[in-house]
């Protein structure tokens, strides 16, 4: 991990943001004072702070006991509640909102269908109803492989309504991912789709499911949906039909009162080994803060149209695409595809025929549409546009300012997100009605949370210097364990500073307290809105057989953040050509998917080591960036391998 010296910030941005006054004067927290006055009693009496929230924005069945049991670095929150998270998202609003379109889907061919709370409900209870008859139960691991389809809500609502936990695999995940997570994760059941629609092509989700089911044994079943072929089911006894599934089955479904800790959900995500982690969130305290930060941070009104365009196979969708519009009741599109198709204003053109008024979407996104120039945006009327949203990675001043003025009409609040899979929500971000925004800033902790800029030693770094990110006290959305494998909860989360969950991002405040994040110092890198682990990546190119030694590291990149690029060194009788590099290439793709291949390969005679035999990855990111090396390498095991991994670059 990086020493904070190193962590060294170039940015310089001045313009100040303040929220504009009339949105300011309709908003949920309309000041600085009131920010001001939230943090203070949350820090004062956090056990008072969150018991009010989560009695605010939950619905429970049995009240809690004990706001948090924190036996550092184990919480439990709302201890002795039980809850139903699928009951919060729907039965509850039922009263009053039965008719009120929760899902506005489009799809990418351009099909469309306006699904209201009162049918949702009636999907989830069917599925439910039918994942029951398969024996599926309280506990149980249901694995989700679906396109960007209202399915995909349905089938997570579903889930949670039996108590049953669901791990979703990113669709443009290989089989070979796909199959490692439902191993991990034993998973009983598998929702997927024949396929979805993707730059006006097929993503052959259900090719990738038969050739991960071989090697994911505990999968007694597969429901597949019909979404863009004819319907026939591959052979054998595991695989039943969604639509047959869900026939006759009841509409009404008694939810499981779970209690507070009851497992809700595992997410995959990159850390810095070759494997991936299993995040284990829970039910009540994840929701508590879903629910609270999307009203918050999002300015939620009733008639809202809100889009956060993620995908439900990253954190982002699990909260702000289902679980946190949904426990508040708004109106959320889902868009099955590609942001260019079939033409580079399909977002424009949605935003503009639904009437959109928050859009929540990537950097990564940002500057490509930036590229495309501001003819595609310029075609369609986004007036209907309030609130603008960013998330993934730190937000470019130059996007920030294209986003605000191009696409925002220079009248919409930009909220920088910070957060995390880990995090289960927004942990730092402006409140758009209150919160003076600067280009490029997530600027302050949202109340409760206690984001800290810390060195090594656990000391405050003073403003303007670099340091680590932690978050020094529990917080109610916080992972609970990696799943099946509780000490690398602890080895990788709190063994920096003990009893604080590290970050591994850097970041440092400037004069005004203001948190500017810096990028990961650890080896996870945000590839066009992707985490990934370099080591992931390494580990899949050492399984060639014709590679000998991999390392990966990121290269900032001005469309995607961080470009890929991997040092190969190849076996002995292997030669360096291109097509090798397209053969690896390829390979890597298979073995995680497509986002993870390489945006460049450079082969090497050797990679420079420590003397203990440590790649030394800072050298190569060096190296990578074009840049002369800073670095002390006095530690080099053989300096010419430096010499000619820099000739490579001619
Ligand atoms: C990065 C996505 C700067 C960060 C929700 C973090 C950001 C990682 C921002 C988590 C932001 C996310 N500014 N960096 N607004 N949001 N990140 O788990 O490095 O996919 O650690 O969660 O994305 O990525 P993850």
């Amino acid at each position: 991990m990086a020493n904070t010296q190193e962590i060294v910030s170039v940015l310089t941005e001045s313009r100040v943001f303040p929220p504009p006054e009339d949105f300011s004067r309709r908003a949920h927290i309309r000041s600085m004072q009131d920010y001001q006055r939230l943090w203070d009693e949350a820090a004062k009496d956090p056990d008072k702070y969150w018991g009010d929230r989560a009695r605010e924005e939950l619905y429970w069945k049995e009240p809690f006991q004990t706001v948090l049991d924190w036996k550092p670095p184990h919480a439990r929150w709302f201890v002795e509640g039980k809850t139903n998270l699928a009951y919060n998202c729907l039965d509850r609003h039922l009263p009053k909102l039965k008719d009120k379109p929760a899902i506005l889907f489009e799809g990418e061919p351009g099909d469309r269908r306006a699904i209201t709370y009162g049918e949702l409900s009636q999907q989830v209870n069917r599925l439910a109803n039918g994942l029951k008859s398969l024996g599926v139960k309280k506990g149980d691991r249901v694995g989700i492989y679906l396109p960007m389809v209202p399915e995909a809500a349905v089938a997570m609502l579903a889930c949670a309504r039996l108590g049953a936990v669901h791990s979703v695999v990113f669709g443009g995940f290989s089989a070979e991912a796909l199959q490692d997570r439902m191993k991990d994760a034993g998973a009983k059941v598998l929702l997927t789709a024949d396929g979805g629609w993707r730059k006006g092509a097929v993503v052959p989700l259900m090719k990738n499911v038969e050739a991960a089911l071989p090697n994911a044994p505990s999968i007694e079943k597969v429901i597949v949906l019909t979404r863009t072929g004819d319907g026939k089911l591959p052979e054998g006894p595991k695989f039943v039909a969604w639509d047959a599934l869900v026939k006759g089955q009841s509409d009404t479904c008694e939810p499981e009162w779970v209690e507070s800790e009851h497992p809700l959900f595992i997410l995959y995500t990159s850390g810095s080994t070759g494997k991936p982690k299993g995040v284990l969130h829970t039910t009540a305290g994840y929701a508590v803060n879903a629910s609270l930060t999307t009203r918050w941070v999002f300015d939620l009104r009733d008639d809202d149209v809100y889009w956060c365009t993620a995908d439900v196979g990253w954190v982002t969708g699990h909260t702000y695409v289902v679980y946190g519009p949904l426990m508040n009741g708004v109106t959320t599109i889902i868009y099955e595809g590609a942001p260019t198709q079939p033409g580079p204003d399909r977002f424009w053109d949605i935003i503009e025929r639904y009437k959109a008024t928050i859009l929540y979407t990537a950097p990564t996104a940002i500057r490509a549409f930036m590229r495309l120039g501001d003819g595609p945006v310029k075609q369609h009327d986004l007036s209907s546009l309030r609130l603008l949203g960013s998330v993934g990675e730190p937000i470019n001043p130059e996007a920030w300012m294209w986003y605000r003025d191009v696409i925002g009409g220079g009248r919409c609040p930009i909220v920088d997100t910070w957060w995390q899979t880990e995090t289960g929500g927004i942990m730092v971000s402006p409140l758009p009605g209150a919160t003076p925004t600067k280009p490029g800033s997530a600027t302050f902790p949202l109340p409760g949370i206690h984001a800290e800029i810390l060195d090594r030693d656990g000391k405050r770094v003073p403003k303007g210097q670099g340091g680590l990110l932690f978050v020094t006290k529990p917080w109610p959305s916080m992972l609970r364990t990696v799943y099946g494998d509780p000490e690398r909860y602890v080895n990788t989360y709190f063994s920096e500073l003990p009893g604080m969950y590290f970050t591994g991002d850097g970041a440092r405040t400037d004069a005004d307290g203001y948190v500017w994040l810096m990028g990961r110092v650890d080896d996870v890198v945000n590839v066009a809105g992707h985490r990934l682990g370099t080591a992931e990546v390494e580990s899949a190119l050492v399984a060639h057989p014709k590679v000998s030694e991999a390392a990966v590291v990121g290269r900032p990149d001005d469309l995607k953040g961080t470009a890929l690029v991997a040092f190969v060194t190849l076996k002995q009788g292997n030669a360096p050509s291109e097509a090798l590099k397209k053969e690896l290439a390829v390979h890597v793709g298979k073995e995680i998917g497509a986002i993870a291949r390489p945006d460049e390969i450079r082969f090497a005679e050797g990679l420079p080591k420590t003397r203990s035999g440590k790649i030394m990855r800072r050298l190569l990111r060096d190296v990578a960036a074009g840049k002369q090396s800073s670095q002390d390498t006095t530690t080099l095991e053989d300096l010419n391998v430096l010499a000619a991994l820099r000739q490579t670059d001619e």
